[in-house]
């Protein structure tokens, strides 16, 4: 194999114009393509920034032309030669170096590679993904991850840049921290020193930033890894990667501004969109009662609708029945929609119940006038009610549903996107945020017959709910709040518990016992009693606003070296057995 031997590079493979023609160059990557054109080899060189064509002309020089035939995918190679231009129908207007080439003067092989098991310049749907994981050295080489990378980048620096113009600091906090188990399972470390004893990593900085607060740090930043040991979907890993922020002396408000101002500036510096300041704000519970989920996506407006007090005039059993054990009747109101078939109401209706419906019922306006199968059940000026409370005109097709109120509301709220999907209904915009705010403070755990915290133990309480923490704490809300961007939650946070007995008394409502709050989180009630001023923060799922910059449907597309949903890494073969000097030392005995 050739060496270096003193080489340098003088362009990227994407660089050269047709006015660099007659400059000798160096460039230095991969050889991407090899087509031999009677007597002449083209050969395509890359690297991360595109492509230039080589080609080897026995009638110039014998010597790199045999070198040269030698050559195979994804050999890594050195060119030095001249820049020419292309004759006219050479020309390949798709790559920036399509109108030059340039023609060796000598060419070194570095090193050589085994046959590809896929191709390079393959899209990512024609790659199985767990042959991409495995040779996900050779997945990054496809210029989708170069450039899923890239935004990652970019989104890294637009990130830093943006806190530490606030004044914000950046703090680094232990991946070795005490196990806290609260929401999802701690991955365990053992310690060697300690034997029986374990440090869990982080499932976010809670604890510390809080602390932080403490020391005056005022306002922090990190950017951070992550570890949570729950069941794994497209925009869940175990380890993943949070902007984490906390700022002390702050309302709601003060975080909701620097937040919008980190989305726009991120949206700007990495796609060059402009998105609007004064995201809408929804409550939990409008968002639950208009969308059907506590993240909707606001692309689409096509709220959900209550009909129950008309309705339940009718004699349709469906809606009887529901009302009857308390539940409530849905609706929505597709604008412009009569073109669905009978056929396809009847895949809608299968669709409700599969969602845990009896179904759904529709309603279709047309030149020809209402046409129901429900219009029988109503007298027809109760009828009359029901169309006029749904807001119909002519062209509107109108579902409805019937049950429980959370089991409707969710069926709605997963109808509404499969409508909008299944339809390709227009969007009012590409990037949509919006902020949920006032979450319930508590959500009752049925397994556990217990409150537990819908955010966390030290989430603050709304003032005016204070009073009815005792008697009535599944109706308290918490100054806690999501940021919701296309129907994905990508931040959630809250205003900070920072008086002791307001603590104390939280942790008696989630049945948290004195000494138990002191062994878990003693050191961070130790650190309180001495100074902690009001304060509050949120953290960022960078690879979830990644997943969404890049145009992604899942987060390992954005991820450099991501697990599979079984928590695999498929390069490395990891998790993986450990020999047994390692096990004694750690005082660990496998029992199954
Ligand atoms: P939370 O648990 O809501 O809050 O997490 C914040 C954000 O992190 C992202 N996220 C994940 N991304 C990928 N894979 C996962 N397994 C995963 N889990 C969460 C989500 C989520 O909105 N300490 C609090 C924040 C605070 O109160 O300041 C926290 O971690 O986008």
């Amino acid at each position: 194999m050739d060496k270096l031997e003193g080489w340098q590079r003088t362009h990227y493979c994407g660089d050269l114009r047709k006015s660099d023609k007659g400059k000798e160059v160096i460039l230095m990557g991969w050889v991407d393509t090899m087509r031999d054109h009677g007597g002449l080899i083209f050969i395509d060189v890359r690297d991360r920034h595109g492509k230039t064509q080589v080609v080897f002309d026995p009638e110039k020089s014998k010597d790199n032309y045999e070198k040269g035939k030698g050559l195979r995918k994804e050999y890594v190679i050195g060119i030095k030669g001249v820049v020419a231009e292309r004759t006219p129908e050479m020309v390949n207007p798709k790559i920036s170096t399509g109108e030059i080439e340039v023609l060796p003067s000598e060419l070194k092989i570095f090193n050589k590679s085994l046959p590809i098991p896929f191709e390079i310049d393959a899209t990512s749907d024609e790659i199985n993904e767990e042959l991409r994981l495995k040779y996900r050295y050779l997945d990054i080489r496809r210029s989708t991850m170069q450039n899923n990378l890239m935004i990652r980048h970019k989104f890294y620096q637009s990130t830093r840049k943006y806190f530490d113009e606030l004044g914000f600091v950046e703090v680094e906090t232990p991946m070795l921290m005490k196990s806290t188990p609260e929401g999802a399972r701690d991955y365990l470390v053992p310690s060697r020193i300690w034997n029986g004893k374990f440090y869990a990593l982080p499932q976010s900085p809670q604890t510390y930033k809080q602390i932080l607060m403490v020391s005056g740090i005022d306002k922090y930043f990190q950017i951070v890894k992550c570890f949570r040991d729950e069941d794994l979907r497209a925009d869940r890993q175990p380890e993943f990667t949070q902007i984490d922020v906390e700022m002390s002396f702050v309302e709601e408000e003060n975080i909701y501004s620097v937040m919008e101002g980190l989305m726009v500036r991120v949206f700007k510096d990495v796609l060059d969109v402009n998105v609007k300041e004064k995201f809408p704000r929804l409550s939990y519970q409008e968002a639950m009662s208009r969308y059907g989920t506590d993240k909707p996506d606001l692309r689409w407006d096509l709220p959900i609708g209550d009909v129950t007090e008309i309705a339940k005039n009718s004699v349709f059993p469906v809606f009887e029945e529901a009302v009857k054990e308390g539940g409530n009747i849905v609706y929505i109101n597709l604008k412009d929609m009569t073109e669905i078939s009978r056929k396809e109401m009847d895949e809608l209706s299968e669709q409700a119940k599969n969602y845990g419906t009896k179904g759904a019922f529709f309603i279709k306006v047309t030149e020809d006038g209402v046409s129901s199968s429900i219009k029988k059940h109503f007298e027809d000026d109760v009828f009359d009610k029901l169309i006029a409370k749904c807001g119909t005109e002519k062209g509107d097709v109108i579902i409805f549903m019937a049950q429980e109120r959370d089991v409707v509301l969710r069926a709605m709220g997963n109808m509404r996107i499969e409508i909008i999907k299944k339809y390709n209904l227009p969007k009012k915009a590409d990037y949509v945020f919006e902020w949920v705010t006032d979450f319930p403070l508590f959500e009752f755990n049925e397994e556990e017959n217990r409150f537990q915290a819908m955010h966390h133990p030290f989430t603050s309480p709304k003032d005016e709910d204070i009073s009815i923490l005792d008697e009535n704490p599944a109706g308290a809300r918490a100054k806690a709040y999501d940021l919701v961007l296309n129907g994905n939650e990508i931040a959630g946070g809250s205003i900070r518990i920072h008086n002791k007995e307001l603590q104390e008394k939280m942790f008696k409502l989630l049945n948290i016992s004195e000494k138990e709050a002191k062994l878990k989180f003693g050191f961070l009630l130790n650190a309180f009693e001495y100074g902690a001023p009001p304060h509050g923060g949120i953290a960022f799922g960078f690879d979830r606003i990644t997943m969404i910059l890049s145009d992604t449907k899942s987060i390992r597309e954005v991820i450099a070296f991501p697990k599979t949903n079984s928590a695999l890494s498929l390069m490395d073969g990891c998790p993986s057995e450990v020999n047994s000097q390692q096990l004694k030392e750690l005082g660990i005995k496998i029992i199954s």
